[in-house]
């Protein structure tokens, strides 16, 4: 019922684990199943030049989680804005439809690092 692709990304996640120095953080909970992503990002010149992930979750929230961070590393911070729980699940070649509120996790967890990271700008 999975994609080769989310197999893939379940089962061999990039880009796991805590950013202590990140100038985003987003975190976004889904109170149904209680799945919880936190998604850091690294920022240059409006760009994302590295992202992480700490996921607790099911299989589908890790792969999410594991796509997001790889398609926005170089993306500028306007095109990250664009990405969407349909462009993520699209990435991973289809998710399950009952799986869908979990790619709607990456998303918004996603938006939230970089509101994160402009409010730290105006400071
Ligand atoms: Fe809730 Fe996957 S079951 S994030």
């Amino acid at each position: 019922m999975y994609s080769a692709k989310v197999m893939d990304h379940f089962t061999n996640p990039r880009n796991v684990g805590e950013m202590s120095d990140a100038d985003g953080i987003g975190t976004e909970g889904n109170p149904v199943c209680g799945d919880v992503m936190k998604i850091y990002i690294k920022v240059k010149d409006d760009k994302i030049v590295d992202a992480k992930f700490q996921t607790f979750g099911c299989g589908a929230a890790i792969a999410v989680s594991s796509m997001v961070t790889e398609m926005t590393k170089g993306m500028t911070l306007d095109e990250a804005l664009k990405i969407t729980k349909a462009s993520l699940a699209e990435a991973l070649d289809g998710l399950p439809p009952q799986k869908m509120h979990c790619s709607n996790l990456g998303a918004d967890a996603l938006h939230k690092a970089i509101e994160d990271y402009k409010n730290k700008q105006q400071k």
